[in-house]
């Protein structure tokens, strides 16, 4: 099953999102494809975190995660949050970003972000779920196309297996 499955996932293509968040005066962030739209009313976004990224360490003391969608021109980013740890490297001094709702780290210039209160959070395996209300947003009015999981399947994450 497990070829089957590997065969199946590969098929796939997804967008791509870097998910900052804070708690106290720590800042994290990192590259997901583990992300998605879970209910329409109420309105909830489910994001994946690995257990052994340093965002994890972050997010799992944090109120609430900040969701940015990037343009698929905004591959250094995407290779700043997804091939670099914070363990190693501070990744807000390398990136424009401002502080939002509840002093969230938002970066500027993306295709769109959302902040959203950590309703739940449950294991997924080496995943934790975090279950997002969004409580505030922005959507530029470009039309850009989105960074998915094509644009940086070959990038090697910076922590690990995640
Ligand atoms: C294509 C791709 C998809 C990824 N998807 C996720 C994900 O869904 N969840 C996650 O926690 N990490 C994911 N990562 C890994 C992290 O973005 C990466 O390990 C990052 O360097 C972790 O940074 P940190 O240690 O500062 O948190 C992905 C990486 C890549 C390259």
């Amino acid at each position: 099953m497990s070829d089957a499955f590997d065969d199946f996932v590969d098929m796939l293509d997804y967008p791509m999102f870097v998910v900052t968040t804070r708690a106290g005066d720590d800042l994290a962030g990192c590259l997901v494809g583990f992300a998605t739209q879970a209910s329409i009313d109420p309105p909830t976004f489910l994001v994946g975190v690995s257990i052994d990224n340093h965002t994890y360490d972050v997010a799992r003391r944090a109120t609430h995660l900040a969701v940015h969608a990037l343009s698929a021109e905004q591959i250094e980013l995407a290779r700043l949050f997804g091939g670099e740890t914070g363990d190693a490297v501070d990744k807000f001094t390398r990136c424009a970003w401002h502080r939002g709702p509840e002093g969230l780290p938002i970066l500027d210039n993306v295709s769109g972000w959302f902040a959203g209160a950590v309703r739940d959070r449950f294991a997924m395996g080496d995943h934790i779920g975090h279950l997002l209300a969004p409580i505030a947003g922005e959507t530029s009015t470009r039309a850009d196309r989105l960074l998915s999981f094509a644009d940086v399947r070959r990038l090697q994450p910076g922590h690990g297996r995640s």
